[in-house]
């Protein structure tokens, strides 16, 4: 008689990206030879004075246990970052937990908040890795969908009234830049959706971890800057991950009102424990440090952005959506009139080009891939090549 598992883990499952790298190692083990262009990992490198400064803080002995809120100086650094960045002021002895990336952060919030059977009202399509723990602290996901519209997708309020308004609504979670489909949401989206989050007395978590990576005239608004009433009912979650190219490194934040950040701290403080101290100590250099090297980044993607559009002009069966903001291009394959997780699956074995299929992030994502440029170079030329050749063969 094998081990049994506990019901709570038969609630998880795996996420989109680690379901297809297990379907493409059997393909590479076919002899197939596979260009990625699926994972949100950056190809370039921690910028070289965050590295310094863990190096020194290794060499300086912090490698005790931190401060499980997250050791001082990071979280000073953190409530001096969301001032100047995001206008939003955050006690830091009181309001700002230090995370092991932005998926503690998530995780902790929404242990925090849930009670069994509470809705979560989330965008469709969105980020898969909600879905699990989301249940696991008892909550039901409640997709709102979203259509492309002029090109863009954008929530339809009418479908998050009628989710908000549910006597269960408890939690509306979000994440501008919007990872897949890469809306930037406005002052006025963002607006709407505060309105019913203090009409309704919801609270809002805003994952706000590609804040830095944008395009054209869109700028990130974080919700908690637009009123003192959306302040007291937002938790920010973020992370160094993005912006600084450190997503090995888990180190992540949230700012919360005071018995939101104290119950999301016993939920640390009961499992993970932070990220390392010496890890805490490269993070406040980082977002202490100089910031060009965030902005530097930003111009690379922006370029590869436009080389993904390049590739699709013309193309007769696809038609790329460049974002607002992120490291993702969703590209509408309507036109080839298969299901996008068929297209996806033929685009690998018949072409060696790795994407996701859009309905793997909710049915609103159906009819789309998507396609990362977090890595350039010859990966992202060679990759686009026989993603738009496969795609004209289909
Ligand atoms: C929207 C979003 N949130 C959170 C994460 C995870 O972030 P971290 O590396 O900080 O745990 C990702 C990673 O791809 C993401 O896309």
């Amino acid at each position: 008689m094998p081990i049994s598992i506990s019901n709570r883990v038969s609630l998880l499952a795996p996420t989109a990206v680690n379901s297809i790298l297990a379907e493409v190692r059997q393909a590479q083990a076919r002899g197939i030879q596979t260009i990625s262009l699926m994972r949100g990992e950056p190809d370039l490198a921690t910028p070289v004075h965050i590295v310094e400064a863990a190096q020194a803080a290794l060499t300086a002995g912090r490698t005790g246990y931190p401060d499980n809120r997250g050791e001082m100086r990071l979280r000073e650094a953190v409530a001096l970052k969301l001032q100047r960045d995001n206008g939003a002021a955050y006690d830091p002895a009181a309001e700002i937990l230090v995370t092991t990336g932005a998926t503690f952060g998530i995780h902790a919030a929404l242990m925090a908040l849930l009670n069994d059977g509470d809705h979560v009202l989330l965008p469709d399509p969105v980020y898969d890795a909600y879905q699990s723990p989301i249940r696991l602290a008892g909550g039901v996901p409640v997709p709102i969908a979203s259509t492309p519209e002029g090109g863009r997708f954008t929530l339809n309020m009418e479908a998050l009234d009628r989710a908000a308004r549910h006597p269960r609504a408890r939690v509306i979670l979000i994440n501008t830049p919007w990872n897949p489909v890469g809306t930037v949401l406005s002052e006025s989206e963002l607006g709407a959706i505060g309105r019913r989050v203090v009409d309704h007395k919801l609270a809002l978590i805003s994952d706000e971890i590609y804040e830095t990576i944008l395009y054209g005239a869109a700028r990130h608004i974080s919700p908690a800057s637009l009123s003192p009433e959306l302040r007291e009912r937002t938790v920010i979650v973020n992370s160094l991950s993005k912006t600084y190219a450190m997503t090995g490194w888990r180190v992540g934040y949230c700012a919360a009102p005071k018995p939101v950040t104290d119950a999301m701290f016993l939920v640390l403080q009961q499992s993970s424990r932070g990220p390392a101290t010496f890890i805490q100590d490269a993070a406040a250099a980082a977002l202490s440090g100089p910031q060009e090297t965030a902005a530097a980044m930003r111009d690379i993607y922006a370029a590869r952005r436009t080389q993904v559009r390049q590739a699709f002009e013309g193309h007769p069966r696809a038609r790329a959506l460049p974002p607002e903001g992120g490291f993702f291009a969703m590209v509408d394959v309507r036109a080839t009139g298969l299901p996008s997780n068929e297209v996806r699956r033929r685009l690998l074995h018949e072409h060696g080009v790795v994407v996701a299929h859009g309905s793997a992030y909710g049915p609103s994502g159906e009819g789309t891939l998507r396609v990362s440029f977090a890595s350039g170079g010859a990966t992202l030329a060679n990759g686009l090549a026989r993603l738009t050749q496969g795609l004209a063969a289909l």
